[in-house]
């Protein structure tokens, strides 16, 4: 079993997010889990420049770390998207990632996998962007196993911290046994429907323009 996690942070592993989410993939090692993390402060991943070139031919024509970074995501059973809290979103690299990742979202890449989130906040204004990263993770087609935001109050004093990095561990552990046990998530089930045949629908009339993401339709979710 392979999780990934991609960290938005360009302060890397010793950020505040990188920190949550190290705790978070030693939860997921624990049960059981390959795990690798992708930190975009030290790789390249520029902004989508729109020419819906993915759409028609299934590549991107940026030369960067980018399509690495989406074949592990393909790959992967489970992924974990983190990002600071920047001004009410998440980081700018962390967005570029999922423009980038826009195809995806119409093929339904990664449906039948897992997501987790992880933010870290400087205040306590972050549930809209938590909301937002697990939206995103669930209509990318992830089952959505859990979030978990840290407050940078929570990181500066020693118990907090112990207690906020034993419920990201504890997250980990959760994505590991969901993935594990192909969990279904009941309440999930509608809002999945919902994005799958919204999807569908929206690749089936643009079809003309889009043949790269009508054909993945055709081959991949045939009789949907
Ligand atoms: C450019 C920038 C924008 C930020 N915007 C917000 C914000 O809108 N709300 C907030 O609570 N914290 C904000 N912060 C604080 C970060 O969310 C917080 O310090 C986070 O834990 C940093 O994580 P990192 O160490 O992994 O980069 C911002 C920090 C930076 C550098």
């Amino acid at each position: 079993m392979k999780i990934i996690a991609i960290n938005g942070s360009p302060n890397g592993a010793s950020g505040n997010t990188g920190q949550v989410l190290a705790a978070l993939m030693e939860g997921a090692r624990g049960a059981g889990a390959d795990t690798e993390v992708f930190l975009l402060g030290e790789l390249t991943v520029t902004p989508c420049r729109s020419c819906r070139v993915c759409q028609r031919l299934g590549t991107c024509v940026i030369d960067d770390d980018y399509p690495k970074i989406k074949a592990a995501m393909i790959e992967a059973d489970g992924i974990v998207l983190a990002s600071p809290n920047y001004i009410y979103n998440v980081s700018a690299q962390m967005k570029a990632l999922l423009d980038r990742s826009f195809s995806m979202f119409h093929c339904q890449m990664l449906a039948g996998t897992y997501g987790a989130a992880v933010l870290t906040s400087g205040g306590p204004l972050y549930a809209q962007v938590e909301e937002y990263l697990m939206h995103v993770i669930g209509t990318i087609g992830c089952w959505k196993a859990g979030s978990l935001t840290v407050m940078e109050s929570q990181l500066k004093d020693h118990g907090e911290k112990m207690q906020a990095l034993r419920e990201a561990a504890d997250l980990g552990r959760r994505l590991a046994e969901a993935i594990g046990s192909r969990m279904r998530f009941p309440d999930q089930e509608a809002d999945r429907e919902q994005c799958f045949e919204m999807m569908r629908w929206l690749v089936e009339q643009e079809r003309d323009n889009w043949p790269y993401e009508y054909e993945y339709w055709q081959k991949h979710w045939p009789g949907k």
